[in-house]
């Protein structure tokens, strides 16, 4: 299992690991929000590759609207079959490293949020908009 960075072909199987978990509508929203687009300042894909096959997914983002020194974690799944292996864990860890010292949020659903806590995320009321979620987690 290695992670490496997202390219352009990897966007059906990503979608695919998506619509499983959270649906269709998920699935077509991740396709929307790979294209090119104004919104963002930045964004950066990881996919988990076993064997060629994509297992996971992981991006680190940030819209023009957000503060200059935010990075948010966004697009954070693993199939099924192969959670609570590490993962996800691989994932995130090559995430953050490459967020270089930004303040790290996430829109937490309410699933990860154990998950998220046990890397040092806590909730938190900041204002941050626009709301992508209920819970907003900060990593301390
Ligand atoms: C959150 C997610 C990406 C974690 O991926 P993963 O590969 O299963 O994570 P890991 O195997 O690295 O888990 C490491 C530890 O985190 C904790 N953990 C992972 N998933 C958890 C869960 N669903 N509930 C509680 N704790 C969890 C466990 O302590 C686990 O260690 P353990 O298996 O030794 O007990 C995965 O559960 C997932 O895809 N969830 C559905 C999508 C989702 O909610 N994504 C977050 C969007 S904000």
């Amino acid at each position: 299992m290695s992670v490496r960075p997202f390219v352009v072909s990897d966007l059906l199987a990503c979608a695919e690991i998506v619509g499983d978990i959270w649906g269709k509508q998920f699935a077509a929203e991740i396709i929307e929000d790979c294209q090119p687009s104004d919104d963002y300042d930045f964004v950066e894909r990881f996919v988990a590759d076993r064997h060629g096959i994509v297992v996971g997914l992981c991006g680190i983002y940030r819209l023009k609207v957000h503060p200059e020194n935010y990075v948010g974690v966004d697009w954070f799944v693993v199939s099924q079959r192969h959670q609570r292996k590490g993962i996800g864990t691989q994932l995130l860890t090559e995430a953050l490293r490459r967020t270089f010292g930004r303040i790290v949020f996430v829109w937490a659903t309410e699933q990860a949020e154990s998950f998220y806590a046990k890397y040092g995320f806590v909730r938190s009321d900041y204002p941050l908009q626009p709301r992508e979620g209920d819970a907003l987690m900060i990593k301390k």
